[in-house]
């Protein structure tokens, strides 16, 4: 047999290589090559083509039994899940440290538990004391969650044998879990992937939902084994900003439902509360308006939530460079918006220092917010407030032209249903305005006319 070949895994992205380099060759991280367990290596003889069994091929068409999935009894979680809990099903719920994945998974267990299917929650960073401390903390004390710190897959998989298959299996974390059957300390690539694949399989065959919780590195991707992404079904990231209270569980990818729900939480004193109307989470206290800032009706899959955003512009005595700094939007498309500006209405921001926020620690991804922010922008640089009951919303292109963008009237609604009498768009108006007075703005130019003139 050819002698087995020296590998290294880079812990970021599970890339192989078969000699050990400072820097990965294909993430471009540094220092994160390490030797791991030597893999047999099939000679060219072993014919592939013969010796299996037949395997069975079926028509797409065939009735196969439809998952029903089972609801973890938070409807936020649910949402964001596409409806729940598919049996069999793998998950992985990545987060920064703190933010609440122990906690929200604590709430669900004990949620099913308590609607009447098994729930095993298995903690490999915290004792059983601590999280039974928790869980007093969230008045769950009471729920007959099967509970345990345990590290060994090969531990937890020998009880999870002998007992009936539980509804959902919680593994916190799959970075802390190791098995004697893979070379490597906890958490590095072979063991995280290796332990993974284990957990996969038995939730597969046994119609358990599985959980696992995985760290998240600084640039925000789940820690190392990208490849355990590629593994589970579905991948969730919790975020939020710590200092602030709420949550968002979103989903990254999902082989049941739609990537685009995001579920609304808030951490109080007795763990996460569903907040189920976020439309208006976002906007701070807006009693008396100031220049700079733009209310943005946003859509988070099918929901709109009006967030607002803020711009403050300081002149600067020429000669010091001037700082721009975005938090919650893309800091690119905000210097393209600055280029359309000065390029198509003649403004200049050259000399100025530019901040822009999203309220809330909120994080904008629909392109619709362009005009929110170049409204911001604009009146941030003439001083003059934009009117309190207006919203803003459509894409900008470099040629400064305001683009129609989807849910139009989804976004009318819900502006109209809280208050905000008017609305300045793309275009025409849509079919339905419900209500508001629509505006329609077909070049930026039309923008900056409207708010130099107090539209
Ligand atoms: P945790 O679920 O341990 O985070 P993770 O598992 O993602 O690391 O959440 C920890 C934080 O949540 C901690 O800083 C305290 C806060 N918290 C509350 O504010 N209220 C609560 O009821 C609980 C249980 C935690
Ligand atoms: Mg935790």
């Amino acid at each position: 047999m050819a002698k087995p070949k020296r590998r290294y895994i880079c812990s970021a992205c599970g890339n192989e290589s078969n000699r050990w380099q400072g820097q990965c060759p294909d993430c471009g991280e540094w220092n994160t090559l390490a030797e791991e367990a030597p893999q047999t290596v099939f000679s060219q003889k072993h014919h592939l083509s013969s010796g299996g069994r037949a395997i069975r091929f079926e028509p797409l068409d065939a009735p196969g039994e439809t998952p029903v999935r089972r609801t973890t009894g938070l409807p936020e979680f649910d949402r964001a899940l596409g409806g729940g809990l598919v049996p069999g099903s793998a998950i992985l719920m990545g987060g920064e440290p703190g933010i609440g994945k122990s906690t929200l998974l604590l709430q669900a267990t004990a949620k099913v538990a308590l609607s009447g299917g098994a729930a095993v929650y298995i903690s490999g960073e915290e004792a059983a004391g601590q999280v039974r401390l928790r869980a007093e903390r969230l008045g769950l004390a009471k729920a007959p969650i099967q509970l345990a710190a345990a590290t060994s897959v090969r531990d937890i998989l020998t009880t999870l044998g002998q007992m009936e298959p539980p509804a959902l299996l919680v593994i916190d974390s799959i970075q802390t879990m190791h098995s004697d059957q893979i070379e490597g300390a906890p958490g590095t690539v072979s063991q995280v992937r290796g332990c993974a694949f284990e957990l996969i399989r038995y939730a597969k065959e046994n119609g358990t939902a599985l959980v696992l919780v995985g760290h998240v590195t600084k640039d925000g991707s789940i820690a190392g084994p990208r490849v355990l992404e590629h593994m589970v079904d579905v991948v969730m990231s919790f975020e939020g900003e710590r200092s602030h209270q709420y949550r968002i569980l979103r989903s990254l990818k999902n082989r049941f439902g739609p990537v685009d729900e995001i579920g609304v939480f808030a951490m109080e004193g007795q763990g996460l509360t569903e907040v189920g109307n976020p439309s208006l989470l976002f906007l701070s206290g807006r009693d008396n308006p100031v220049a700079g800032s733009a209310v943005f009706p946003a859509m988070e899959g099918t929901r709109p939530v009006l967030v607002e955003i803020q711009a403050l512009i300081v002149r600067l005595a020429s000669g010091a460079t001037p700082r721009r700094a975005v938090v919650g939007w893309d800091s690119g498309r905000m210097a393209m918006l600055l280029a359309v500006l000065e390029a198509r209405c003649g403004l200049s921001f050259s000399s100025a220092e530019v901040y822009l926020n999203v309220a809330g620690g909120y994080r904008l991804a629909d392109p619709a917010a362009d005009l929110a922010v170049a409204a911001a922008l604009v009146s941030a640089l003439a001083d003059k407030p934009l009117p309190a009951d207006a919203v803003w919303y459509g894409e900008v292109s470099l040629a400064g032209e305001i683009r129609p963008v989807a849910h139009s009237s989804i976004r009318l609604r819900e502006s109209a249903k809280l208050g905000f009498a008017q609305a300045f768009g793309p275009g025409d108006p849509p079919e339905r305005t419900d209500g508001a007075r629509y505006k329609g703005l077909s070049v930026l130019p039309n923008l900056v006319d409207r708010i130099m003139a107090g539209t």
